[in-house]
């Protein structure tokens, strides 16, 4: 963070300060105790399973300078003064608001979409460190708490902010950019994530379009071709419109209908890593991902039109999107084990896009082998849920896996929907428990075999993709 007095922190926020105003925050700013750095500032905020407030002491201990809290807490101020203020996350926007405004050599870039969003930024934030110094949020530090002490993380030496933006209503993206307004920014897809939330994809759409929304004249939204509720934003923004797709596009009368980006020639190796041809209007360059599915290519596409925005020419495009890594877990993480069957971890998150490209990749891997799908509950999908369940059910008996094991009464749903493909000939089972899918594995399993566990947080399935690489060695 750029330095401030707490004085200044309190004038900022609008906070109470009690102590020395002039002792100096040089550090970062955390809200998790365990993560306070000497110098820095720690935030106290009430959670669900604990209260920041009982862990100042600790965080002080830590060599934080300075604790922002609702409430006193049981530090004496002479050893770490205290910002009192009514709200902690406004506190930390307007505090990073103040940070951003104060750094205008910095350009921000946002990327929302209902999937993809991490592994986008991540890919996005490879290709423009090689522009200059960037901060990019760790995993999918994206909503009120994780957005602000990422931006808050920017300095003098900061050239570029990488953010994710999520939503899970009305105003979430217009409130994220109004704390570092963005002057890029991409949006991925519209889909089903959160969906319970919103009510539906037009709502899922008019709530990610607030990115482009917020974009000035002088910027550039980069929108995905291929989903014509993120073509539309076009309408929506003051920006200059680039966009994104995989060819071949929708028959394309004219050469002006084109993306402005495009992957040609898509190719997935034996492990599902994409190969690809990119187009750009300065030139071609060839692509290998590192990372797995097909799906991904969007992402990657996303990554490269908003490097390209900021000055990177194709040849450096390609070499950094084929040399990027995974940079957070549990999404498709492809390990071959010694004894010949593949795991895919995607246990991260889920919903029915994501289900569904993950299931195409899974297919992909097994090639002629057999493929078993580990799925759990998806979340947040409202009054939508129990059909989306099915019919993801339905679309992996379609892709005839060998097995589709279902964990937990809320994924249920998944096996009626396998079972509505009377071609089907594969294994449907209902588990209770990760415990109980493994065991089910256990006695299945053979080389050559590829196994996939997806499902949303809530069902922490990446345990049984653990428990199936316990031994290993992490070949990736
Ligand atoms: N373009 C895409 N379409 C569908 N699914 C995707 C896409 N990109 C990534 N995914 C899948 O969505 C899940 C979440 O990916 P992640 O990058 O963490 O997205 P987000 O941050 O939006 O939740 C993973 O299973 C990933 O493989
Ligand atoms: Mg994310």
């Amino acid at each position: 963070m750029i330095p401030l007095t707490v004085a200044q922190v309190a004038r900022i926020t609008g906070g109470e300060l009690h102590g020395d105003p002039a002792v100096m925050i040089t550090g970062e700013v955390v809200i998790d105790s365990r993560r306070a750095v000497p110098g820095g500032l720690f935030a106290a905020v009430a959670g669900e399973r604990a209260d920041g407030h009982d862990f100042a002491s600790a965080a002080v201990a830590a060599g934080a300078v300075a604790v922002l809290a609702t409430r006193p807490v049981p530090v004496p101020s002479a050893l770490a003064p205290s910002i009192l203020v009514g709200d902690v996350p406004a506190a930390l926007a307007a505090l990073a608001r103040f940070v951003v405004d104060s750094l205008p050599a910095v350009t921000v870039a946002g990327i929302t979409g209902s999937s993809g969003k991490t592994t986008a930024k991540d890919l996005a934030a490879q290709l423009i460190e090689r522009l200059g110094p960037t901060i990019a949020p760790a995993g999918s530090f994206n909503n009120e708490f994780g957005h602000p002490l990422t931006v808050l993380r920017a300095d003098s030496s900061t050239r570029y902010l990488v953010l994710e933006l999520s939503a899970r209503g009305p105003g979430h993206i217009a409130y994220l950019c109004g704390i570092a307004p963005p002057r890029y920014g991409a949006v991925l897809n519209v889909g089903h994530a959160h969906a319970g939330e919103f009510g539906g994809l037009d709502q899922v759409a008019r709530a990610k379009g607030e990115l482009v929304e917020a974009l000035p004249a002088g910027g550039a939204a980069i929108l995905n071709a291929d989903d014509p509720r993120v073509l539309a934003m076009a309408a929506r923004t003051a920006a200059r419109v680039v966009t994104f797709g995989v060819a071949p596009h929708a028959p394309a009368s004219s050469h002006a209908l084109q993306p402005t980006v495009q992957a040609a020639d898509v190719r997935l190796d034996d492990l599902g890593r994409p190969t690809f041809i990119l187009l750009t209007p300065e030139g071609r360059a060839t692509v290998t991902l590192r990372l797995h599915g097909a799906h991904i290519v969007p992402d990657a596409l996303a990554a490269a039109a908003l490097a390209r925005e900021l000055g990177l020419g194709p040849a450096d495009i390609a070499a950094g999107l084929s040399a990027a890594t995974a940079r957070s877990r549990w999404r498709m993480e492809v390990h071959r084990r010694g004894d010949g069957v593949t795991i895919i971890n995607d246990a991260y998150n889920a919903n029915p896009e994501s289900v569904r490209a993950a299931v195409a990749a899974l297919c992909h891997l097994a090639g002629d082998g057999r493929a078993f799908a580990v799925l759990g509950h998806m979340a947040e999908l409202g009054g939508i849920s129990r059909a989306s369940h099915e019919d993801v059910g339905e679309f992996a008996a379609r892709a005839g896996l060998a097995g589709l094991i279902a964990v937990g009464e809320e994924a249920a749903p998944i096996l009626a929907g396998a079972r509505r493909v009377r071609s089907w000939t594969g294994e449907a089972l209902a588990v209770p428990d990760a415990a109980a899918a493994l065991e089910a594995l256990a006695n299945r399993l053979k080389p050559g075999d590829v196994v996939l566990v997806k499902a949303s947080r809530v069902a922490h399935l990446e345990g049984v993709a653990m428990a199936l690489l316990a031994g290993e060695e992490a070949d990736r």
